[in-house]
């Protein structure tokens, strides 16, 4: 059995509270959150204990691994003071806003031997991930195109925007990972950037964008779009197509039921697509969560590593680079 902290009680942390509890060989014994009804609500909830402090949760020798779902800040101290004290770590997209700071704790953990596993979510799919596998078996031949489409339903409040640190570091990281996983040994060598302000006035106050669309290119030539909006009035639209010289392959958007109806008005209407991304994704959260603990069982490398967090802010830092520069933007790792 192995027990966890769970750092942060918010929208995702609820979500991970109770993947935790349903698994049948961890238990969630900490949560701790500067908010006192949240952390309450879930310690009630999971007869989990709470974390009289961030140390307590983070370093207890009662403690194996730890899920760490705060505010994006917190982020680099919570992986470092965890793993430093051995833990296994599992932490919610983006590592930081910040390079710097993502390079510091790089820096801190580098003796560290734990998993430290990111939550790139999106990689667990199982459609999307039949498009890697498919890529990787030459399915569809020489890969040539990849495009994604990732559009949310409603644009967030304003007090989110001012944290979220941007479109392109928040939610188009995603996609630059997803772009990533499916390209597998090819990476990203180039990238340029478009962005507008079209759909709410909280994204122009924050001077942040609702609407971009990229253009990518990989070391063996694939060329990769990625559009995202603020704004789908018909749910999350979530597709992905890959494009070859034997074919193409579309990982498509998932209706909660498969019925279709026809009528004088429609034919083969279909129920809304999922709203958003915790129902989108439900399965695509457990099977990460699985198999970080796997990761922890077989003491093997975890699947989505640091270097992967630290990869894709990279390609969003470049793509801001290239909004405010106009130009096409080479990458480099290092
Ligand atoms: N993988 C995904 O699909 C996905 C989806 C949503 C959010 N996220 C990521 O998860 C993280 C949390 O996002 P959210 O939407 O749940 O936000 P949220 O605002 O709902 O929750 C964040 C929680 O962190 C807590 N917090 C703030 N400072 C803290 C501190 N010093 N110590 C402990 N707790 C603290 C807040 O009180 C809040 O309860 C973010 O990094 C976000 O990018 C990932």
């Amino acid at each position: 059995m192995f027990n966890f902290s769970l750092m942060g009680a918010g929208r995702i942390g609820k979500m991970h509270a109770s993947i935790i509890d349903a698994h049948p060989d961890c238990n969630l014994k900490y949560i701790y959150d500067i908010n006192a009804e949240f952390v309450n609500q879930l310690a009630n909830k999971y007869e989990a204990s709470i974390a009289s402090s961030p140390e307590q949760a983070l370093t207890s020798e009662e403690i194996d691994a730890i899920l760490i779902a705060s505010a994006t800040p917190t982020h680099t101290e919570f992986i470092t003071k965890g793993s430093m004290a051995g833990k296994a770590i599992f932490c919610e997209k983006p590592i930081d806003l910040d390079i710097n700071k993502v390079d510091e704790c790089r820096d801190a953990i580098k003796g560290t031997s734990v998993p430290i596993q990111i939550g790139f979510n999106r990689r667990f799919d199982s459609s999307h991930s039949k498009l890697q596998q498919a890529n990787i078996n030459n399915e569809i031949g020489k890969l040539e195109m990849l495009i994604i489409t990732s559009r949310d339903p409603e644009p967030p409040g304003l007090d989110y925007l001012k944290a979220a640190g941007g479109f392109f570091r928040d939610t188009t990281i995603h996609d630059f990972d997803l772009a990533r996983f499916i390209l597998g040994d090819d990476p990203i060598i180039q990238v340029s950037a478009f962005g507008s302000q079209l759909i709410s006035e909280d994204v122009k106050k924050v001077n942040d964008h609702d609407t971009a669309m990229f253009i990518l290119k990989s070391k063996s030539g694939v060329l990769i779009h990625i559009n995202n909006s603020r704004r789908a009035v018909y749910g999350y639209d979530q597709r992905v197509e890959i494009f070859g010289s034997k074919g193409m392959m579309i990982s498509n958007n998932q209706t909660p039921t498969s019925v279709q109806k026809f009528s004088e008005k429609n034919t083969e209407s279909k129920d809304p697509i999922h709203y958003f991304f915790i129902e989108r994704y439900e399965q695509a959260y457990r099977d990460q969560f699985n198999d970080f603990v796997e990761t922890i069982k077989n003491h093997s490398n975890p699947s989505v590593s640091f270097e992967d967090g630290r990869n894709a802010l990279i390609l969003a830092n470049a793509a801001y680079e290239s909004y405010n520069s106009g130009k096409v933007i080479d990458i480099s790792y290092d």
